[in-house]
C-alpha cells in the first residue's frame, strides 16, 4: 500500500524577501509556524555558505521554537558539519553549492566524492541525524548512496520540472525507476526542486517516494493566496494524487 506523502515546506525564500530590506520582515520563523498549522509534515532550510537567505540566527530559532522536524539542507563542509552537530536537527540534506548558483543546480555528486562524504556522513549519523543526500536520479547515484549506507535519498526534480511535454514523460520515469531501486536497497526516497501546483501529481503518484521538499512556488504563490492557501493546495494535490 502506499503510505502518506509527507510535504517538507522550504522557506527559504521568505528569508530572501526579508534580506532585500535588511530587516526582520517577513520572519521565516512565523512562516514555518503557519506552514505547521497549515499541513507542512516539515520544515526545510537551506544554510548556504553566503548566508543569502537563511542565517544561523534563522536555524537557532527554528530549533528550539519549532515542534515540526527540521531537514538542514547543508553543503559538505567543515563549518556545516559542525552547525548541523551543534544544533542537532531531525535531518541533513546534503547539497552541492556554487556560490555563483541562482539556486541548486543539480544533484550531488555522490559517486565522485564518496571518500569526501563517507566521514561527513558517518559524523552526522553518530549524532541521531537522519542524513539524506540530494542526487540526480540515476543508478550511479543511487549505488552511491547504498555504499554510504544513508537512509535517505532526495532526487533532483529540476530536469522533470522545466523540460517540455515530450521529455517530461522520460524524467518522470527515471525517477520513478530510481524511487524503486532505492526503496529495494532500503533507501527511503524524497523528491523536490521546481514543484508545483501543475507538475506535482505526477511525481506525488510515485508510491515509493515518501516525502516531497517545495520551497520556491509555494512561497511565491503565497503572494497571492496566503501561504496557508498555498500549503493547503498544496497538500490536497499531493494527497489527491496518492
Ligand atoms: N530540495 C532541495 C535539496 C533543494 O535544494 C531545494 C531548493 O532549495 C528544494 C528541494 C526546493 O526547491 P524549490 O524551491 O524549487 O521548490
Amino acid at each position: 500500500m502506499t503510505g502518506r506523502l509527507r510535504l517538507g515546506v522550504n522557506i527559504d525564500h521568505v528569508a530572501t524577501v526579508r534580506n532585500a530590506r535588511g530587516g526582520a520582515h517577513p520572519e521565516p520563523l512565523r512562516a514555518a509556524q503557519i506552514a505547521a498549522g497549515a499541513g507542512a509534515d516539515g520544515i526545510t532550510a537551506h544554510l548556504r555558505e553566503d548566508r543569502r537567505h537563511i542565517t544561523d540566527r534563522d536555524i537557532e530559532q527554528l530549533m528550539a521554537e519549532i515542534a515540526l522536524p527540521l531537514n538542514l539542507e547543508m553543503a559538505a563542509t567543515d563549518e556545516m558539519l559542525a552547525i548541523a552537530l551543534r544544533h542537532r536537527p531531525h535531518a541533513a540534506c546534503i547539497v552541492p553549492e556554487r556560490r555563483q548558483e541562482r539556486t541548486t543546480e543539480g544533484g550531488l555528486d555522490a559517486k565522485g566524492n564518496r571518500d569526501t562524504l563517507r566521514p561527513i556522513v558517518s559524523r552526522l549519523a553518530d549524532a541521531g541525524i537522519r542524513v539524506s543526500l540530494f542526487v540526480e536520479a540515476t543508478p550511479a547515484q543511487v549505488e552511491a548512496a547504498v555504499a554510504l549506507a544513508v537512509p535517505v535519498v532526495e532526487f533532483h526534480t529540476g530536469r522533470y520540472a522545466h523540460s517540455d511535454a515530450a521529455n517530461r514523460e522520460v524524467e518522470l520515469r527515471r525517477i520513478a525507476d530510481m524511487a524503486a531501486l532505492a526503496a529495494k536497497n532500503g533507501i527511503e526516497p524524497h523528491a523536490g526542486h521546481g514543484l508545483t501546483f501543475d507538475n506535482v501529481q505526477p511525481v506525488a503518484a510515485i508510491p515509493q517516494i515518501a516525502e516531497l521538499n517545495i520551497g520556491h512556488f509555494l512561497i511565491g504563490e503565497a503572494i497571492f493566496t496566503g501561504l496557508s492557501g498555498s500549503i493547503a493546495r498544496m497538500r490536497a494535490l499531493m494527497d489527491e494524487a496518492r
